[in-house]
């Protein structure tokens, strides 16, 4: 019999997940869409993992395929999509499987909420019948009736108010704040996982917004569920994130335990992106603006450094080599042949 060597954090307590297996191991993920003449290279190059009951933040600007990659883990894109490399959920290897058992495995053992909960309600049914018809996809012996109190049984997890009632109404009669806590229902319905939620809290206003996010940290830490955040707003990353990730152009350009990250930054990207938020203790004039950029191309592939052109560090070699992501510190990684250095990282 083997002993297993129990992993322990370099400094305090031992890290609890440090010794438990990924809910999902991405390596290598690309998507290229190809639609007659056009091509593009969505997702380069992404390897991530999550485990079990952590947070895992993905940040980046718009266009930089943090839903192409969210969608594809799914098996959401279109057949215009081309998806190459390894997608693991609880261990299985679920890239390429048949329509039919991704199916199966959406809603039970992952589920997504998208950012627009207008456009994934349908208006003509009624919100219990919405998530008892998600319940009886995966639990086929469950009964009409029984997916119904199931149903008014999750609205209250969600805490929507008077929930025996709201079952009976449609998503127009609800409020935005409300809707989205009918879709974190429906996606909790199965109890999946793996809940990835794209930008869930985007439409709402900033109250709504930590209401709706404070209420999923508390589902997840209920559920035992891993999390996958997908924001462009680096406060949410920060607060409710245990680690982080940084696309850009389609390539994860960095990725750290929230803390180290934010508090250690070595990408000039991420560093152009933490700039980019406005602070109280900074002139508004002194913001860089990000967004004003051109977006980079992503009709070919990439063969040199994306952010190159935007970037204040660039020297040759970032000009004729695509930067892979490596691990350079513990559980600290980088695509950077000139990271910032250590001394000069901190916010
Ligand atoms: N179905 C599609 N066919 C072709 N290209 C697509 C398709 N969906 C997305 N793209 C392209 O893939 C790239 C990444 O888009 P994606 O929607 O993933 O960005 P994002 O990071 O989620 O942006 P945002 O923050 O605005 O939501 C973009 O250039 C986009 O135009
Ligand atoms: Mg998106």
């Amino acid at each position: 019999m083997t002993t297993r060597t129990t992993v322990v954090a370099s400094e305090g307590a031992p890290d609890p997940m440090a010794t438990t297996a990924p809910v999902l191991e991405v390596e290598h993920l690309r998507v290229v869409f190809r639609q007659g003449e056009k091509t593009t290279y969505a997702v380069n190059d992404v390897s991530l993992s999550v485990p079990l009951g952590r947070t895992l933040a993905v940040i980046g600007e718009s266009g930089s395929g943090k839903s192409v990659m969210s969608r594809a883990l799914m098996g959401l894109l279109p057949t215009t999509a081309t998806i190459t490399g390894s997608v693991r959920l609880l261990g299985q290897e679920i890239l390429g499987l048949p329509e039919n058992d991704l199916r199966q495995r959406r809603g039970k053992d992952m589920a997504m909420i998208f950012q627009d909960p207008t456009r994934s309600l349908n208006p003509t049914m009624k919100i219990g019948t919405q998530i008892a018809e998600n319940i009886r996809i995966h639990e086929k012996d469950v009964s009409r009736k029984e997916a119904i109190a199931r149903a008014v049984e999750l609205l209250r997890v969600v805490r929507v108010p008077a929930p025996d009632r709201r079952v009976e109404e449609y998503p127009h009669q609800l409020s935005g704040g409300m809707r989205q806590r009918v879709m974190i229902a429906i996606a909790l319905a199965c109890q999946p996982k793996l809940l990835i939620a794209d930008e869930a809290t985007t439409a709402l206003d900033v109250t709504t917004q930590a209401q709706v996010m404070d209420l999923l940290l508390d589902l997840q830490q209920q559920f035992g569920m891993s999390m996958i955040l997908i924001s462009h707003d680096m406060g949410i990353a920060a607060t409710y994130a245990d680690d982080v990730a940084v696309m850009y152009a389609g390539d994860v350009v960095e990725r750290a335990p929230v803390t180290e990250l934010f508090g250690h930054v070595r990408m000039p990207y991420t560093r152009m992106l933490l700039d980019a938020v406005p602070r109280l203790d900074r002139p508004a004039h002194a913001l860089i603006p990000v967004t004003a950029a051109r977006p980079p191309d992503l009709s070919k592939a990439a063969t040199s450094c994306r952010f190159a052109a935007r970037c204040p560090r660039v020297q040759d070699d970032c000009l004729q080599t695509h930067p892979p992501l490596e691990e350079h510190e513990d559980k600290h990684a980088w695509a950077c042949f000139h990271p910032i250095p250590l001394e000069r990282t901190s916010a």
